[in-house]
């Protein structure tokens, strides 16, 4: 059953080894500057045998950082970092995306260490609070509602942040469109009160995620681009009722751009068979998450449910989860009070099954 996972396959333009995606997943370990850090190259690089890899939120613009020590993509010192990642994990035969990830509203302003604008689709602060400086949770600021007329500079930041990947080596771009964060804050109708032709019906909310996309599809290639959704997630003061009637025209919408991948986190609902919500809206390849093991993710695989599958937490103390995969091993367990300390332990410090010490 795990030759599923262990098969090659192609998402766009980008042939993977394996159908085993590492989860995009926020470490906070960016250095000064929100550069990538040597810690993050030999990070990632140590998890290069995943068919894909996409990395964790990255902001595309100053306004877009809303967490403690997390990395940008909008500065040379940001690109000559990713370009070491990018580097890294092909040296070792992997293939590496950028999850691009707006923060909007979920803003607690001592994470920034600078000054920025707080920008959402309605000036609604995030309910609830998030991790402030060192993970002590703190309450997000208010944002500002942003005027339609910004609303092309906004693209073109995420615009330019693609070609910043794409320069510094990455192989292509994830549109973070979930979990509460700004693609999500337009989508959602707890977010965006709008009255203009962005918010409202969901013909509307779904207009600036589209446009974002065609936008990057346009700039880098579509075969280059995906995006992450996770219907019915009310992470961040998302309203989880009815996620079929904004994601159904919204993949819609999304399909003839031929993206490479929609990565779903599959909230598991009662009331909809989620990846089959997007294999009939979306059309194209899925990558499958949350919460799967492997022997459920191969089954996805063999069902014809999903083209690859992903792993979060596995990946962050399993370095060889493939390997380990494919030998039938046991995974470690990670050790979750270190996921943001901004140290190498719990980071780089999870052994390999062969070797005692990672390469
Ligand atoms: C420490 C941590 C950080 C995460 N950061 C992100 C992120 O930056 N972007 C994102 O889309 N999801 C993020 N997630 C969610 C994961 O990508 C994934 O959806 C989740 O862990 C469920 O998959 P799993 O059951 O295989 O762990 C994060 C999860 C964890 C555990």
């Amino acid at each position: 059953m795990k030759d599923a996972l262990l098969c090659p396959t192609q998402l766009g333009d980008i042939p993977l080894a394996n159908r085993i995606v590492m989860a995009p997943m926020t470490r906070d370990r960016a250095g000064p500057g929100d550069a990538p850090s040597d810690l993050m190259v030999e990070y990632y690089a140590q998890r290069a045998s995943a068919g894909l890899i996409v990395t964790e939120g990255v902001q595309p613009s100053p306004a877009g950082k809303g967490y403690w020590r997390t990395p940008g993509i909008h500065s040379p010192a940001q690109i000559e970092g990713w370009r070491e990642v990018a580097r890294a994990v092909h040296a070792k035969g992997g293939r590496i995306v950028m999850q691009l990830m707006h923060c909007g509203r979920v803003v607690v302003p001592a994470n920034r260490g600078f000054d920025a604008d707080i920008i959402a689709p309605s000036e609604l602060a995030c309910p609830v609070p998030v991790p402030g400086p060192d993970g002590v949770p703190a309450p997000c600021a208010s944002p500002r509602a942003i005027a339609a007329s910004e609303i092309p500079a906004l693209i073109a930041d995420f615009v330019q942040a693609a070609r910043n990947a794409i320069a510094a080596g990455l192989d292509g771009v994830e549109l973070h469109c979930a979990s509460g964060y700004l693609v999500n804050q337009f989508l959602n109708p707890a977010s965006n009160q709008r009255t203009d032709e962005y918010g409202g019906p969901a013909e509307n909310r779904i207009r600036f995620p589209l446009a974002v996309l065609a936008a990057l599809a346009q700039a880098i290639g579509p075969g280059r681009v995906g995006l992450r959704i996770s219907p019915g997630n009310p992470y961040n003061g998302m309203d989880s009722s009815d996620p079929a009637a904004t994601f159904v025209p919204f993949l819609q919408g999304v399909a003839p751009l031929r993206l490479a991948w929609c990565h779903v986190v599959d909230m598991g609902l009662d009331e909809l068979d989620t990846l089959a919500m997007v294999r009939a809206s979306f059309g194209g390849p899925i990558i499958a998450n949350n919460n799967l093991k492997p022997a459920s993710a191969a089954a996805l695989l063999d069902a014809g449910r999903a083209e690859a599958v992903s792993f979060g937490r596995a990946f962050i103390a399993n370095p060889d989860l493939v390997q380990r995969i494919a030998a039938d091993a046991p995974l470690a367990k990670p050790d979750y009070s270190l996921l943001y300390t901004g140290e190498a332990r719990g980071y780089t410090d999870y052994p390999l099954l062969d070797a005692g010490d990672p390469q």
